[in-house]
């Protein structure tokens, strides 16, 4: 059964709300699923995943440190998370606060460990975004992405 990973940091809830209807959604598709946060989360875990996807709040238009930290860490396994698949999503306080950049940010990581990523023609394109705690909107995007995101697992792992 594949194995995915809903990996966040929130300090004010808004990312974490994202990241439970994510994980809700391919817990709905029978995957094994770990909701962790970042500060939880190991390192050496991240080998046993198919999929990852990362969340974080926009901190001046990138990740909070401790998601750039586990990245940094991930080093260590450069090679090993190729072939996975990988996504990410974030909350910011403003329209164009730097959710879009926050997200590219963490997806270049996973796309030079060789993850595959997969994007959105309508929608939110890179990743679901929020503007503070989401709204019907971002809870609907932030469902499509994991549904889109499952029936890539589903191919790639079966
Ligand atoms: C250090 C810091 C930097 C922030 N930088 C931005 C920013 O660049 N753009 C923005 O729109 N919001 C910014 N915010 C607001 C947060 O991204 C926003 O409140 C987010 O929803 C918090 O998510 P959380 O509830 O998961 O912690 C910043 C907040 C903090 C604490």
């Amino acid at each position: 059964m594949a194995k995915v990973l809903v990996c966040y940091y929130s300090k004010t809830g808004n990312t974490e709300k994202m990241a439970q209807t994510i994980a809700a959604v391919m817990k709905n598709q029978n995957f094994v699923v770990d909701l962790k946060r970042v500060e939880e989360t190991k390192v050496d875990k991240l080998l046993d995943y198919d999929c990852i996807i990362l969340g974080s709040p926009t901190y001046y238009g990138s990740m909070a440190w401790p998601v750039k930290k586990l990245l940094d860490d991930s080093v260590k396994f450069h090679g090993q998370l190729r072939g996975k698949i990988g996504g990410a999503f974030s909350s910011a306080a403003n329209v164009g606060g730097g959710n879009e950049t926050t997200i590219l940010d963490m997806l270049n990581a996973l796309l030079i460990h060789g993850m595959i990523i997969r994007g959105d023609h309508r929608g939110d394109h890179y990743g679901p975004v929020s503007i503070d705690f989401p709204d019907e909107r971002a809870l609907d995007c932030c469902k499509q992405y994991a549904e889109n995101l499952a029936e890539l697992v589903k191919k790639l792992f079966p």
